[in-house]
């Protein structure tokens, strides 16, 4: 049992892209540490480094320099270690949903449990109250592409929670929803929340991010402001 209460550690991290003959560092020495528990928006313009800096949280990819600490563990390793942390300790959230579209949401929820090596009976279990908690328990046998972009964001926050990951990553969670559903997805990120769970989104959006306890600007491959929200503005639908 990990007893500290730091989750995400990021000392001194660059990202450097290395494009042909040009090197473009995307990420300027970034030092950031998230608490467990806490609900963090990472906003900033487009090309501000943030889908960087979700990679690197993410365990998708690692820092050119620097390093990240998550959960008490170096992420400083080969890519299948890699590739275990971030299935055990990491739900993702994505504009795009990302879910496999031949087959049923059952089994896209299913997924990440097999990649832990869960059993089948177990995973079925698990998958079909993660939906059930979304409310998609009479969809269970539909593919995404017949459902509606709210469903399939709810399906993704499905998958994301099933694992009973430490953190949720959310990538511009909202990006391809209508506003009254987009606003039902951040209800439901604040209810995770308001479980104890360590929330993570980044988003362009400055009024999205006001949903958070927490706002770090990010511009030009650094972090311009970090403060906490005083006033977490309540999402009315
Ligand atoms: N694989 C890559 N190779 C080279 N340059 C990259 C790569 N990925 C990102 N970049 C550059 O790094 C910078 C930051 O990109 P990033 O995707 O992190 O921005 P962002 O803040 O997520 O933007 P957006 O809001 O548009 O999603 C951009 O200038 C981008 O062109
Ligand atoms: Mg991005």
């Amino acid at each position: 049992m990990n007893e500290s209460k730091e989750i995400i550690k990021i000392n001194g991290v660059s990202k450097i892209y290395n494009t042909g003959a040009t090197k473009f560092k995307a990420l300027d020495n970034i030092n950031l540490t998230i608490n467990k528990g806490e609900y963090v928006a990472i906003v900033g313009p487009s090309g501000a480094g943030k889908s960087t800096l979700m990679n690197i949280i993410g365990c998708l990819d690692t820092p050119t320099e620097g390093e990240y600490i998550l959960d008490s563990v170096n992420t400083k390793c080969s890519d299948s270690k890699l590739a275990s942390i971030r299935n055990s300790k990491i739900g993702f959230i994505f504009q795009s949903y990302n879910l496999l579209p031949k087959i049923s949401i059952l089994d896209n929820v299913e997924l990440p449990l097999h990649y832990l090596g869960v059993s089948n009976k177990e995973a079925r279990e698990r998958a079909e109250k993660a939906l059930d908690k979304m409310g998609l328990s009479k969809h269970v046998k539909h593919k995404p592409t017949e459902l509606s972009g709210g469903q399939m964001q709810r399906v993704a926050i499905a998958r994301a929670l099933v694992s009973t990951p430490q953190i949720i990553l959310a990538d511009e969670p909202t990006g391809a929803l209508d506003s009254k559903t987009g606003k039902e997805v951040m209800e439901i990120l604040k209810s995770l929340n308001d479980e104890g769970n360590t929330i993570v989104m980044i988003t362009h959006d400055r009024d999205l991010a006001k949903r958070a306890k927490r706002i770090v600007t990010v511009m030009d491959g650094i972090i311009t402001s970090d403060e906490y929200n005083e006033q977490v503005q309540e999402v009315s639908l």
